[in-house]
């Protein structure tokens, strides 16, 4: 394959000009790994980059697309040779290195991890990004100490990505899981992934008091702005908000009370640059802990030339649980 197909993303006046083309295997970026890349997915973050609603594309031409899983043809990285099964998430890829929507990539070989055993290339890109930063969320909670039996968790963006596979790891570790969203009618869905309450996002989203009564111990935010500034101000006493994701503003207008007068704890997770050892350890626990049938009822398969109107259909907030992009 000296050329393959591809999504090329060029510099337009408004937003990127988008083209699916033949792409030079030459013309791919330094890397001491090549992969056939198999599935990739659509992100909030891919959809902010197809649409340029956010300055997601740092290098023209692109290629967008966050992540992908894939087969290994070259390698001149010692953990990896042909015919091994790999994972990527983050460190630039669709950003600054050319990304996933296409069939090849070439790539830092320490970017990448392992397929987990039991895992296939269309189950991690089920999980994608977005779910393993919801992993990685539950991760920041119980190194913070916080356990089921401490209270209530509460997830926001629940019928978005992030917010489904986190909903359904909090259940399966036995959490009583708060759902909040603004599609009442995904209440029987996030039923089905293990929410025990669901609750209308409007309760969280308007600007609100530095206190109020206190609803839950943990949270898990998609959403940012006022929503995480409340999740804040109702957590109860010594408990903590792991913040993800920007879906509401990037803003958070919130005060210092619920830190300097109820101890809570505002947990950053980042998915992007994260250190090796905690993605690997993300993604072991992602392949014992996430229930496949739950995976299966938060999942839909598009191909790789419905990538562009789906990037526009997820910045809409039109997109439930997750989307794989069979990149064939
Ligand atoms: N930090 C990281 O490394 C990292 C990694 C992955 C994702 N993220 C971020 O996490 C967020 C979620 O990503 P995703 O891929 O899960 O996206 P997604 O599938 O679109 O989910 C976002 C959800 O947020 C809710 N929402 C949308 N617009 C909203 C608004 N104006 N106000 C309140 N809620 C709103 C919707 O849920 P309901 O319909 O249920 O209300 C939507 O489904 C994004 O901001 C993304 O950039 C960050």
């Amino acid at each position: 394959m000296s050329s393959f197909k591809a999504l090329v993303a060029t510099k337009g006046e408004i937003g990127p000009n988008l083209a699916f083309t033949d792409f030079a295997e030459a013309d791919l970026m330094e890397g001491d790994v090549t992969v056939r890349v198999t599935h990739s997915t659509v992100n909030y973050k891919d959809g902010l980059a197809i649409t340029g609603k956010a300055p997601v594309i740092r290098r023209w031409p692109m290629i967008p697309g966050i992540d992908f899983s894939g087969r290994v043809e070259t390698s001149g990285h010692p953990d990896f040779k042909p015919g091994d099964l790999v994972i990527l998430d983050g460190w630039g890829t669709g950003e600054t290195h050319l990304g996933a929507y296409a069939q090849k990539s070439r790539v830092n070989g320490d970017w990448l991890v392992p397929l987990p055993a039991g895992m296939t290339p269309a189950d991690a890109m089920a999980i994608g990004t977005a779910g393993y930063t919801a992993m990685l969320c539950v991760l920041a909670l119980e190194k913070h100490g916080l356990k089921p039996a401490d209270g209530p968790v509460v997830v926001t963006g629940a019928a978005g990505g992030v917010g489904s596979v986190a909903i359904a790891l909090l259940a399966k570790a036995g959490w009583h899981v708060i759902a909040s969203t603004g599609r009442a009618e995904e209440a029987d869905y996030l039923k089905g992934l293990g929410a025990a309450e669901i609750i209308d996002r409007n309760e969280l989203s308007n600007p609100g008091k530095p206190l109020a009564k206190e609803r839950w111990i943990a949270g898990v935010d998609a959403v940012g702005s006022h929503t995480l500034a409340n999740l804040l101000a109702m957590t109860r006493y010594g408990g903590a908000v792991a913040a993800c994701g920007l879906a509401q503003g990037m803003d958070l207008p919130a005060s210092v009370a619920p830190f300097i007068l109820r101890g809570v704890s505002l947990l950053g997770v980042d998915s992007v640059m994260c250190p090796k050892p905690r993605r690997l350890e993300a993604w072991a626990r992602l392949a014992s802990d996430l229930d496949r049938d739950k995976l299966a009822a938060m999942t839909s398969t598009i191909p790789l030339e419905s990538v562009i109107e789906t990037g526009k259909a997820i910045v809409e907030g039109k997109v439930r649980g997750r989307v794989v992009v069979e990149v064939g």
